[in-house]
């Protein structure tokens, strides 16, 4: 079993978003993904039960609020969709289990303030090891504009690699309304998008 967390303090940065197509790409790849929901919102499951049987399979659960936190070993990737907020002893729980963090960061001063906090806690919690498994996904962004060059410059400060540049489509909306994912079929249609996921993947695969 291998894990991955994806998170920010920030609500609307974009977790859920990522997890959801995420647990696509797993599943359209062959590996049994089990998605668990740690928001009370619970949107991850919800997408989940729009999901049509005709595409692969993703199972899930609701996983929040547990004392002893516990991943389920027998499948082959988990991805975690942490809620808003989610910091502290809980957030160093999961960290400690999964082998990737993936934070999505939408270039704004509203978010990057909030995310501060976030992002030192998970370097001095990983102390040397960061680079590797933690990456950040700039979210709603063109890499060539100047909220790219912005988001750069903070992350300077945290030495954190940007996996990828996700940016402003409907498509995410649309394939999220049909409990679907870009890594579902007819992929042709996302393809710019796809391409915007290579860097990140091979990251996480790695
Ligand atoms: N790249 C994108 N292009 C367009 N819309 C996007 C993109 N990424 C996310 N969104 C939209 O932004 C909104 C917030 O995203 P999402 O729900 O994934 O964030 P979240 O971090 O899970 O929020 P919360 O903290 O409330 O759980 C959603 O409506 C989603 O469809
Ligand atoms: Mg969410």
């Amino acid at each position: 079993m291998r894990a991955v967390l994806v998170a920010n303090p920030k609500g609307g940065a974009g977790k859920t978003t990522l997890a959801t197509n995420l647990s696509g790409y797993f599943s359209n790849t062959g590996r049994s993904t089990t998605l668990c929901d740690l928001d009370r919102q619970q949107s991850a499951l919800r997408w989940m039960a729009f999901r049509s049987p005709d595409l692969t399979a993703v199972t899930g659960y609701f996983g929040g609020n547990q004392l002893a936190v516990s991943l389920p070993k027998e499948t082959d990737w988990v991805v975690v969709d942490a809620p808003a907020g989610l910091q502290g002893y809980k957030l160093s729980d999961y960290i400690r289990l999964v082998d990737k963090v993936v934070v999505p960061l939408v270039p704004s001063i509203f978010d990057m303030a909030a995310t501060e906090d976030f992002l030192n806690s998970l370097r001095n919690d990983l102390r040397g090891g960061a680079r590797d498994k933690v990456g950040i996904v700039a979210m709603r962004v063109d890499p060539r504009t100047r909220a790219a060059t912005m988001l750069e410059e903070f992350l300077k400060h945290f030495d954190l690699p940007i996996l990828a540049y996700l940016r402003n489509t409907q498509n995410y909306v649309n394939v999220a309304a049909a409990g679907a994912s870009l890594f579902d079929p007819p992929k042709s249609r996302h393809k710019k998008d796809l391409e915007q996921w290579q860097p990140l993947i091979e990251w996480l695969e790695k």
